[in-house]
């Protein structure tokens, strides 16, 4: 939900991490984070989910939309060109925020910069995050995130 708060558009988030790790676990704690008060659940059949929040800029401007979260399970992926025959890539350059689990299913073909999120099992009930910024700019959202963590 924190880091899910710091989000302003445009941003890729690649998960990868065994069945059950909580990628979309993480994913909802995420789309709650950004205003989304959709339930979210495992896009697993569909490959891609779409969903809107509400506008958090009320104050400046009533009419702008809020962000998009097209939330993307490759598991049942078998050839990463079928991203590209569906037109999907489209989206990885967009102005809304993506979230891709099995992402390493399709690893020749992020964009330059994004932010990889390894999770692991440690326990039946506990769970290891590693994130990792690739480009300034998630390296920002990652010092903003550190940030916003720690001082609560
Ligand atoms: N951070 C967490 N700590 C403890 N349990 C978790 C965590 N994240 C997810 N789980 C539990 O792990 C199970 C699988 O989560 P899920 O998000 O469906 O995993 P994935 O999408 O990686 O297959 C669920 O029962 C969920 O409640
Ligand atoms: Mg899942």
């Amino acid at each position: 939900m924190r880091l899910g708060a710091l989000l302003c558009g445009g941003e890729l988030l690649l998960l990868d991490g065994q069945l059950g790790t909580g990628k979309t676990t993480f994913t909802q704690g995420l789309a709650k984070g950004m205003g989304i008060t959709d339930v979210v659940s495992s896009p697993t059949f569909t490959l891609l989910k779409e969903y809107t929040s509400q506008s958090r800029s009320d104050t400046e401007n009533e009419t702008q939309r809020g962000l998009a979260l097209y939330h993307f399970d490759l598991y049942r992926l078998d050839n990463p060109d079928e991203i590209i025959d569906l037109g999907f890539e489209d989206y990885f350059y967009g102005s809304d925020v993506c979230v891709i689990e099995w992402a390493a299913k399709a690893d020749l073909l992020w964009p330059a910069e994004r932010l990889h999120i390894r999770l692991k099992m440690i326990s039946e009930t506990e769970r290891s995050l590693l994130f990792t910024a690739v480009g300034q700019r998630y390296y920002e959202l990652l010092r903003q995130f550190h940030y916003a963590t720690t001082s609560s």
